[in-house]
């Protein structure tokens, strides 16, 4: 087979617009504390421990692929690798992320570093040409790397951990907003680098996480967050890899989204399907948004959810996922049931029709 043969995966496929026999499915946090398989592993290792040995990385990356069949492994890691790797201490509690000592001045922003991503990083990327391996025998499927976005990732250095209204960051904003755009700008130089030795080392389509991308105005948006991923998106190795923008509560954002130019916008569940494309464009590939809540209902209120939402969608430019990460009370026989009514989208449509 040469390249031009060789089958993509159907997710990349849905990526180049192609017209497919179904939307191609994956969910955002697939793997993780809903799945037992998962929460075996993490009685004898720390989170960390799973994502920076390769071993169990690869296992848990691979769990809900065997277990339910998603079109797309993830690779299991964590947005906060690259500021660790900038020279920040990271660890889990109880309460979720946290770093030892948080960013608040020149000094601090100065001193962080710009990593080398395989000198500092390299378990992520071995993780990832493990994982290509493994799926060799499947080019139907695809492997997704990612990584957190600057305003994002500052919200955490700043912060120092999981915050409710973000008072340090938003008060640098508007103290001092050149000390922000340094710091944004040397996370932009690290995440592209990052990304870049990802699609190197086999990932088949980039996810940028904005997960707090929505608190801040349009204004604010264009200011902060909007020449990032400019920049980013310019600076990826697009021709080999397509790249996925997700922002969370970005209904009031999405055609400064689309004006960055990235092959597929990621819409939370405020939004529906087809307004998002109203406001985007009817080429833009869409990938979302169901409610993960809603996978915890009962099976005969989530089946007819996730068959309007393919309604909605369709087989081309869209990409079934939800509108942000499974929650861990998530029940395993609705994600089973979700990927399936999925997979089995276009033979129940042939059959309702004889
Ligand atoms: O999607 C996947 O299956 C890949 C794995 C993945 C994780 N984190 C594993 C994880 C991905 C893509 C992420 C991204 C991530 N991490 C984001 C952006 C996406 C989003 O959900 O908004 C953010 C904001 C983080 C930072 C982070 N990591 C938080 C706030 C927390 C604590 C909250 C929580 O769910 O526990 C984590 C921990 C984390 N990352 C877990 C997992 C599976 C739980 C760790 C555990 O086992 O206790």
């Amino acid at each position: 087979m040469n390249e031009s043969t060789k089958q993509e995966p159907l997710l990349v496929r849905a990526c180049r617009h192609e017209v497919l026999e179904r939307p191609p499915v994956w969910f955002m946090r697939q793997a993780g504390r809903y799945m037992p398989e998962y929460r075996e592993i993490r009685k004898k290792y720390s989170f960390l421990e799973s994502c920076k040995n390769v071993d169990l990385a690869t296992e848990i990356s691979l769990q809900p692929y065997k277990a339910f069949g998603m079109d797309a492994v993830i690779m299991f890691c964590d947005i906060l690798i690259p500021p660790e790797a900038m020279g920040m201490k990271l660890g889990f509690g109880d309460k979720g992320p946290y770093f030892e000592s948080a960013i608040r001045t020149r000094a601090d922003v100065e001193a962080l570093s710009i990593p080398d991503p395989m000198d500092d990083m390299g378990f992520v990327m071995n993780l990832l040409s493990g994982l290509r391996r493994e799926l060799a025998d499947d080019p139907e499927t695809a492997l997704i790397g990612f990584a957190g976005c600057p305003w994002t990732l500052a919200s955490y250095m700043i912060e120092g951990g999981v915050s409710k209204n973000f008072a340090h960051l938003r008060r640098m904003m508007y103290d001092d907003p050149e000390l922000l755009h340094l710091l944004l700008e040397k996370i932009t130089q690290t995440v592209i680098a990052y990304l870049n030795a990802q699609i190197e080392a086999g990932a088949q389509l980039v996810q940028l996480f904005d997960t707090w991308g929505g608190i801040l105005d349009p204004a604010g948006y264009k200011e902060f967050i909007q020449p990032y991923h400019r920049k980013i998106i310019a600076g990826l190795k697009r021709d080999k890899a397509p790249v996925v923008l997700y922002v969370n509560g970005s209904a009031h954002l999405l055609e400064l989204m689309a004006e960055v130019e990235p092959d597929v916008i990621s819409v939370d569940w405020l939004t529906t399907i087809p307004d998002a494309r109203k406001r985007v464009g009817d080429n833009m590939v869409l990938q979302g948004n169901l409610d993960p809540i809603a996978l915890l209902t009962r099976p005969e209120v989530l089946e007819p959810m996730v068959r309007d939402m393919i309604s909605q969608g369709g087989n081309q430019n869209y990409i079934f996922n939800v509108g942000h990460g499974l929650i861990p009370s998530t029940p395993v026989e609705n994600v089973r049931l979700a990927v399936d009514t999925v997979k089995t989208w276009n033979k129940q449509l042939a059959s309702s029709a004889t």
